[in-house]
């Protein structure tokens, strides 16, 4: 005991895996952070559409581009209404500054099964900061409220003016 290597703390008083309060969500708590195990496949995604201001996530504060798995890339692309999304499908935003272009926070679902969160269109929704921690996920309400407004299956369309 105590010679290993140091051990990120398991719990963290204060976090917690609940959704948080609804205006932003959880900062990282530096221990208890976990990284998105998906963070070394989104090199490998495909860039859907180009660079837009997003509107939806901290008032314009970010430029941000939008990456697709195989299985999401067709129903992303031609979004209609009744589009609808595969279970395995994900779609990735990932935020810049608009100056520095420095990689700002991740924003990500995930089509879970069937039941997982009607809600929020059976989504998983995970929130990373730049380098992948996860900041929070799962069935996130916060989330859920705005992209039920969405066009199709909870999801928004790529902006118009994406260059
Ligand atoms: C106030 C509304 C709003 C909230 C809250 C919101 N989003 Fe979005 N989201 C949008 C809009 C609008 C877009 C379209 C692109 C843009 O403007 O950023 C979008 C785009 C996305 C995309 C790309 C797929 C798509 O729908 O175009 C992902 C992934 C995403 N959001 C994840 C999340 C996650 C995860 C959360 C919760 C932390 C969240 N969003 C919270 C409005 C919102």
């Amino acid at each position: 005991m105590g010679c290993g290597p140091r051990e990120p703390a398991l719990v963290n008083p204060g976090m917690s895996w609940v959704s948080p309060a609804p205006e932003r969500p959880t900062p990282r708590a530096t221990d208890a952070a976990a990284k998105w195990e998906t963070m070394g496949e989104i090199a490998g995604l495909r860039r859907a559409g180009g660079v837009f201001v997003s509107r939806g996530h901290f008032a314009g504060r970010w430029k941000a581009e939008a990456r697709v798995n195989a299985s999401a890339e067709a129903p992303y692309a031609t979004l209609v209404a009744s589009s609808r999304f595969p279970g395995g499908a994900l779609v990735v935003q990932m935020h810049r500054d608009p100056g520095s272009g420095s990689p700002g926070p991740i924003f990500a679902m995930l089509k879970r099964d069937a039941g997982f969160f009607p809600e929020g269109g059976d989504w998983e929704y995970v929130v990373t900061d730049s380098e992948g921690w996860i900041e929070d996920r799962g069935a996130l309400p916060f989330c859920a409220r705005c992209h039920a407004e969405a066009k199709a299956d909870w999801v928004f369309p790529l902006p118009k003016d994406a260059k």
